[in-house]
């Protein structure tokens, strides 16, 4: 008796000061519910940044260079990122389940790049999302394409079924071939997908004006690599993308089709988390790659 008498006297109920709410370090986040910001704390740092590792391309092109064998060229490249967006056929023949990578699971698709790719469907229903513990499910949205409308429901009926089980939704900034990757567009598409819901928005850098797009977008931007480029450009895209408003990067051909990809992933790694110049990053993968310049 006398120990819990001991216990008792010990307790602090902090008895005058008003509870901690935790915000969130996450644009956009402080008013979701707790599974959603749970989910979306796994795939952003305590610095509310990101960096994404992209090989889902298999889902419309097969096998792209860099990712004819995902378990040899990609699995290694696992712990240098924060969250790993793949479909949910190669997440479960390939990437490892004891991975602690934040999972943003592909979840539309259906055209090939053989046909019209506005031309999607949703490709996964939200109880297999949970069912693989994904952090995010991704849905491409095509606005200003033949099936815009179409994409745009496929976005909002995910994020319907995400609301119902905190799971986050990424709408993906899909721009079609005729169409210019400028900030009056990327603007207009980022906004769109934002107002519809998705809790993340995925998109292109464009070197105007690329801070109004990531200011008029009350959820975090991703940025999206696109094609390979030299090795400085690439990082110094990353890096403008991020000072300028971005949450974090999404970067997939620029990582993978590099000679020595886990060098190259590292270097994003110190522009988004470690505050690196574009040239202090270019000189850690010169580095960590053995010399190589690209
Ligand atoms: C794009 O919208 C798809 O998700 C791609 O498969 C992927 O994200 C592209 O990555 P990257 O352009 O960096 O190779």
């Amino acid at each position: 008796m006398a120990d819990l008498e001991g216990n008792i006297d010990s307790k602090d109920y902090g008895l005058g000061r008003p509870q901690e709410t935790p915000g969130s370090a996450i644009k956009g986040a402080g008013q979701l519910d707790y599974g959603m910001r749970h989910r979306l704390s796994r795939i952003f740092g305590d610095d509310g940044r990101t960096v994404m590792l992209a090989f889902d391309h298999g889902y419309f092109q097969g096998p792209t260079s860099g990712l004819e064998r995902v378990d040899l060229n990609i699995v290694p490249l696992a712990p240098y990122a924060d969250a790993l967006m793949a479909t949910r056929g190669i997440i479960r023949s390939v990437v490892p389940a004891s991975a602690d990578n934040a999972l943003v699971v592909r979840a539309s698709g259906g055209p090939s790049i053989l046909s019209e790719l506005s031309n999607e469907q949703i490709a996964m229903d939200i109880e297999d999302a949970v069912r693989i513990d994904a952090a995010a499910v991704a849905i491409q949205v095509y606005i200003g394409s033949e099936y815009e409308t179409q994409s745009v429901q496929n976005l909002t009926t995910m994020i319907n079924d995400g609301m119902r089980y905190g799971v986050p939704v990424l709408g993906v900034t899909a721009v079609g071939h005729q169409i210019s990757r400028d900030a009056r567009y990327l603007g207009l598409a980022t906004r769109i997908i934002a107002e519809l819901g998705a809790q993340l928005v995925k998109t292109y850098f464009c070197e105007e004006d690329f801070e109004k797009v990531t200011a008029a977008c009350p959820v975090p931007i991703i940025m999206a690599g696109g094609k390979k480029l030299p090795v400085l450009d690439a990082l110094t895209m990353a890096y403008k993308a991020v000072d300028q408003g971005a949450s974090g990067v999404d970067m997939g051909r620029n990582i993978f089709q590099r000679k020595v990809p886990e060098a190259m992933i590292q270097a994003v790694r110190g522009v988004v988390h470690g505050g690196l110049s574009p040239e202090q990053a270019q000189s850690m993968y010169q580095e960590l790659s053995g010399g190589l310049a690209e």
